[in-house]
């Protein structure tokens, strides 16, 4: 494939429901443009809805209005979809509000470890029942919290933001440390909106005002979302010739560990016109191919490119041949939206590359330019239905995705992206 002209990645999910959540605890009338569309975000909006948030259809190209005043009882049980992080962080949410609510979600999401969220939101004082263990369905009923000081297990930014909400919405302060630094767009935008937030010794502390209610409207618009970014940069990479332009994507450093890896990787992506977005650093990205080499992301670095492991690893398959590339303390993979590290190894090998797990670590040794063929499973994992189609890009390639409807999740239009990226490649009458 040959790339040319520009594209851009839909609204940045993680933004997508902290905004959301955000806004339906605001008093008034708030207003967000470049919102995800997809479904994660539509849950989100869904069982915020149902807390008696007033929000306005969430669609392509339009401003969404949210008209909030105080949480209600809802009616019937939150059903939070695919979306872990409509799950932890509505716990933080629903854990300062005195009523009770049930949480449940689809087969994936009922699988994934929840008292990670539930262990220190119960310190707290919230009152937590399981029906099924260390995971969804779950009721919570919230209330009168007290302060938490709390060092997380694993570096999570469903877990933070989770804690703050709940100090937030409980009006009481609450100190957490991490053992590395994940994304930072919740403390971004308490921050953003004045709520007394700040860091100390290493911590991250919330200390309520004196006044309740603090939450004020607010407009913002959302930048574009990294991680889909990643998929766009990627095609650009693995692609014969040309250059790709991706516009509005943000570039907080807490989500970008991918393009620091591509560096070292052999391949430079320039970041330009360079702004800030609601307190978020926003960039267009220029992407050409290059000839990459295989590196050690250590575990640090993990969590400033969590999601963007797969692609990554795809890539790394595609490194001069001999070259390894590892990723080391993985293992948080196999609580996503499917057991993604073992998945992900073991599709790469399905299409001929040379990957394997060892304990947490993932390897993946580069094939150089052989050809792709095989089979995906892709277990309804949206971001290995995209890495895979990326794979799928390269001159003679034959890759087959057991479905591709999972992208509806974080990036409802990425097959027409990525077709009309090659297809602008293909333009000027080079084939
Ligand atoms: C997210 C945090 C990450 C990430 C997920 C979105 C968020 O999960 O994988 O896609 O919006 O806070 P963890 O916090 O579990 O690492």
């Amino acid at each position: 494939m040959n790339v040319r002209g520009r594209v851009r990645p839909p609204g940045d999910k993680s933004i997508s429901h902290r905004v959301l959540m955000l806004a339906s605890l605001a008093r008034g009338t708030s207003e967000l443009e470049g919102l995800l569309t997809g479904e994660d975000v539509k849950s989100t909006g869904r069982v915020l809805r149902q807390l008696g948030a007033e929000i306005t259809s969430i669609r392509d190209g339009g401003t969404v209005t949210v008209r909030a005043s105080r949480l209600t009882p809802p009616a019937s049980r939150l059903h939070c979809g695919n979306s872990g992080t409509t799950a932890r962080l509505l716990l933080g949410v629903l854990a300062g509000h005195a009523f009770e609510a049930r949480l449940t979600g689809d087969t994936s999401l009922r699988r994934r470890p929840m008292r990670r969220v539930t262990e220190p939101l119960r310190a707290m004082g919230a009152q937590i029942r399981e029906q099924r263990g260390d995971a969804l369905p779950l009721t919570i009923r919230g209330g009168r919290l007290r302060s938490l000081t709390y060092t997380t297990p694993v570096a999570s930014a469903q877990i933070k933001s989770a804690l703050l909400l709940a100090a937030l919405t409980g009006n009481v302060a609450v100190t957490i440390r991490e053992p590395y630094l994940s994304r930072d767009h919740t403390e971004r935008l308490f921050v953003h909106l004045g709520l007394g937030l700040h860091a100390r010794d290493g911590a991250i502390v919330y200390e309520p005002p004196d006044r309740r209610g603090v939450v004020p409207s607010f407009h913002l618009s959302v930048p574009g979302d990294a991680s889909s970014a990643a998929f766009l940069v990627a095609a650009a990479l693995l692609a014969e010739r040309g250059e790709l332009l991706v516009e509005n994507v943000g570039v907080n450093p807490s989500r970008t560990g991918f393009l620091v890896v591509l560096e070292r990787m052999g391949a430079y992506v320039e970041r330009v016109n360079l702004r800030d977005e609601g307190g978020e650093p926003v960039a267009d990205l220029i992407a050409r191919p290059a000839r990459l080499h295989g590196t050690e992301i250590t575990a640090a670095e993990v969590p400033t490119l969590v999601d963007e492991v797969p692609i990554l690893a795809i890539l790394a398959s595609r490194a001069e041949r001999g070259s390894e590339t590892v990723f080391r303390e993985v293992g948080e993979l196999r609580v996503k939206e499917s057991n993604r590290l073992e998945l992900l190894a073991a599709n790469l090998r399905a299409v001929g590359a040379d990957a394997d797990v060892q304990g947490n670590d993932l390897h993946v040794r580069g094939a150089g330019r052989g050809t792709p063929r095989g089979r995906v499973e892709t277990a309804r994992d949206h971001r290995l239905a995209m890495g895979f189609a990326v794979l799928g890009t390269v001159p003679g390639a034959d890759i087959r995705l057991s479905e591709r409807a999972s992208v509806a999740i974080s990036y409802p239009r990425f097959f027409a992206d990525l077709r009309r990226i090659g297809e602008g490649g293909r333009g000027k009458g080079d084939g």
